[in-house]
Parts: structure tokens; sequence; C-alpha cells
């Protein structure tokens, strides 16, 4: 088939996550074809440096035979079979066990999806189902963050902080309270450093806690980093100012570490770079490394040992998926986890993630356009400004975002517009003389783009 009838196959047939359908009728899509490493090409033979890893999930790269063997090695013995009814396979159990081994704090069980979303819509029901089996019926409220991605469910899409997602889809519905963002450069009032912001972020959560309740607030939901909001790390200290605090007031810590799971910060598990413990923690994505749909909730003894000991009283437990504990994800998990010890790819991460942001930040870090770089590991966000001396952004209908995201891919550079903030997620095997291509390049499209704006 031509490039041009796949494209309009595309057009005239597939309705696209996230895509502006207008914009999608005007240019049609870009059509990728292979991948190999930390490239993939389109249909037309043009390559790619795929700086976000697919959606921050290629973790291991491209072309990676030893996932992809022991997918077709699964699906040859046993393509499907499922874990309800007390059913299993020898591969999910397997996982299972590899999965709480790699754990950051004791787990006691984990439960498998087939992504970031249905995984945090299983942690909304499993604090629930805690509550309700502890005989407090009050305790369902959800605290979460404006500017936090959590899935793109009913549920999971109201618990996200994105406006945008809201609209047209009367959402938020549920119990969900929106905390401020921990986000330094756009919120802290003037003068405030970042330990200062933390505190005062501090300060709220628990003026909140007070209007509500404790006793009505059941978890708090958080990104190590946040990723699809806009790539904002917290403040320095804020973890250590809110874990307490919730603590306190026993609500639980659902850490989301879908994007941050398995290395992308340098450590393994996110929540390790900022020495938090959380009571549950929800990884997919790098899981697979995104060759197989796969999602993971980790539930710690605490709850754990609430669903054992009531079990009896409470009967079946009605939750699952067609797909939970699917054999295939299953393999292509266990593969990636071995990969991941085998690989060195955290310490890869750990090793070059500072030059990452080290470099980008000299590159361009003071050009016109730029009011801040940010990131940790290898998730990397620069925010384009109109001034930067008052931070004004551009106005949303100029697209400067979008139009170097287009600039950059005509440079062969894959990149993530979220509004103007560019980010970058490479895979975690990406090599210095990769990082530095990625940064030079990205320099480069950023002065065309000023010359065209000037
Ligand atoms: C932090 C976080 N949580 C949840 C999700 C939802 O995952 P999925 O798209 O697999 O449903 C994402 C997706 O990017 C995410 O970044």
């Amino acid at each position: 088939m031509t490039n041009n009838s796949i494209s309009n196959l595309d057009r005239q047939s597939l309705f696209h996550p996230f895509t502006s359908v207008a914009d999608l009728m005007r240019d049609g899509p870009l059509v990728i074809a292979e991948g190999q490493g930390v490239r993939v090409r389109d249909a037309q033979g043009n390559e790619y440096l795929d700086g976000m890893a697919g959606l921050w999930c290629v973790n291991l790269g491209y072309g990676r035979t030893e996932i992809t063997e022991a997918i077709a090695a699964q699906s040859r013995k046993l393509a499907y079979f499922h874990a309800f009814n007390g059913m299993s396979t020898d591969v999910a159990a397997e996982c299972a066990a590899a999965l709480l081994e790699r754990a950051p704090v004791k787990m006691a069980r984990v439960f498998f999806g087939v992504s970031g979303s249905d995984a945090n819509e299983t942690q909304l029901k499993l604090i629930w189902y805690y509550n309700n089996l502890l005989g407090r019926p009050r305790k369902k409220k959800i605290l979460t963050r404006w500017s936090g991605y959590h899935g793109s469910g009913v549920a999971t899409g109201s618990l996200t902080g994105l406006p945008g997602m809201h609209a047209n889809f009367d959402m938020p519905l549920g119990p969900f309270i929106h905390l401020p963002r921990p986000h330094h450069y756009r919120d802290a009032p003037a003068g405030m450093d970042e330990r200062e912001f933390s505190r005062h972020l501090a300060r709220e959560l628990e003026q909140v806690i007070a209007r509500e309740g404790a006793d009505t607030i059941a978890a708090m939901f958080a990104e190590p980093v946040m990723g699809a909001g806009g790539l904002i790390p917290p403040p320095e200290g804020y973890f250590d100012e809110i874990v307490p605090i919730l603590r306190k007031h026993d609500i639980l810590l659902v850490a989301d570490e879908v994007v941050t799971g398995f290395g992308r910060l340098g450590t393994y598990w996110g929540s390790q770079s900022y020495g938090f413990e959380p009571d549950l923690i929800t990884a997919a994505k790098g899981v697979t490394s995104g060759y197989f749909p796969m999602s993971v909730c980790y539930v710690s003894p605490k709850l754990w040992d609430v669903f054992e000991s009531e079990s009896t009283r409470a009967g079946l437990f009605g939750h699952g998926y067609t797909y939970s504990a699917h054999p295939v994800g299953a393999a292509a998990a266990l593969a990636t986890l071995r990969l991941i010890d085998t690989d060195g790819v955290v310490a890869n991460v750990s090793q070059l993630g500072p030059h990452l942001q080290r470099s980008m930040r000299e590159a361009v870090g003071k050009h016109p356009l730029v009011g801040e770089v940010r990131g940790k590991g290898f998730m990397l966000g620069i925010e384009l400004v109109r001034d930067r001396a008052t931070k004004e952004s551009f106005p949303k209908e100029a697209l400067v975002g979008r139009r170097l995201l287009k600039k950059l891919l005509g440079m062969g550079l894959i990149t993530r517009a979220l509004g103007d903030t560019l980010v970058f997620a490479p895979p975690l095997t990406i090599g210095r003389k990769d990082l530095d291509l990625l940064v030079s390049t990205f320099a480069e499209g950023l002065d065309a783009i000023a010359r065209e704006i000037a």
C-alpha cells in the first residue's frame, strides 16, 4: 500500500486519541513503520530519534528480541488464560513474584491490568473497598493535584487535574479534591524559594484536611514528577513536607509511577528519588517497555491484611478485567525486568540524566524564548515564553510549542508539546552521543522558530 493510501485510509477510518480531528483531516497522520534502538522510521523512510520513547514507555528501545521472543514463545504455548475464579498461569505467578521482589518497600500483592488508567481505577476501588471493610464509609474523598495526570477514564480523568480533559465530558465527577500544583516556576509567590514553597503547599494541604475533615479523606494520588501536566518536578522538600501530614491523618498515599517506574529518574522507582514510601503504587508502560499492554497495582500489607482477614465476610472480590494477568503480558514483563537488571539501564539514567539536564540548560537555558528548563533523570521539559522577565506565555492560538514540535520532526527528532512546554523522555538505553544530538537539534530548531517569530 502506498503512503498516500495509508494516510487516506487512516484519515477515513481511525479515531485518534488526544488528536484534533480538524488537524488530522487537514494534515493527515505521521505513519511510523519500524523501529530499532532509539530510532524509528516513517513509512517514507525518514528516520527520527525518538526523544519520547513512544509515550514515555519504550524504555529499552525498539527491536529487543529478548522481549519479542518471549512474547512469541508464550503466544505459541498459551496465548491466553484468565485469572478470574482462582485460575492462574505459571508466568503470571512468576511475574507477580518478580515485581514484588523489585518493589521499593514491602508490598503484599500485585494486581494486573492493561493500562495506567485502569490501574488507577483499580487503586480507587481498592481504597474505597478497604475503608468499607474497615467500617469507615465516610472516609472516601481523594486528594489529587491540578496538573496531575492519572488516566482518561471517567474516574481517573476526574482524578486528573487538567481542565482540558474535563471540558466537554461533564467532568470532574466524584469525590476528588484538587490541590494546588507544586509548580515553583509558575505558582510560587514572588521571592519564595523551593523549600519555603514546599512548606507553603504543606500548609495548604493541612487547611484542606481541616476543612474537609480527615475522617472523610481516604487517599492522595501523586506522580513523583508530574509528566503529562507539563513536566513538573516537585520543589525541594515537597514530599518530606506532605507525607508526614498524610500519615498523621491516616490518608493513604498512592504513588503514580506509570512514567517514573523502572528507572526513568535514575532510581528504580521515582519515589526512591524523593525518599518517600507509598502505600500503593501504580505502574504500567515501562513494565513491558511498551511491548504489550500491561499495568500493575502494588498493594501494601496494610491493605492486604484487611482484604485477607475480611474476605470471608466480604465475599468474592468483585473487580477485574478479562486481560488481568495476561500470560503474554506477563512473559513480556518478565523479559523486560530481566533486561533492566542485566543491562545497567537504571545506572545509565543515573549517570547520563544529570548530563542531559545540564547540557540542555547550557544550550538553551538563557535563550530569549525559554522560561525554564526543568526535570530529573530522563524526564526533561523546556517551557517557552514570550517574555523571560515577566514569564508571559505566548497566546494559546499562536501554537508555538506545536510549531517547534513540527520543526523538530522535520529535523528528525520526536518530542511532545504539552502546551508550550516541550518534553523529552528518551529510551533509558540511549547513549551520550544521541543525547547530545537531541540537545543540539533542539537548540537549532528553537533558533529557527525564534527567527520565524521575530
Ligand atoms: C502518570 C500517569 N498515570 C496514568 C497514565 C495513564 O496510562 P494509560 O494511558 O496507559 O491509561 C499515564 C499516561 O501517560 C500517566 O502518565
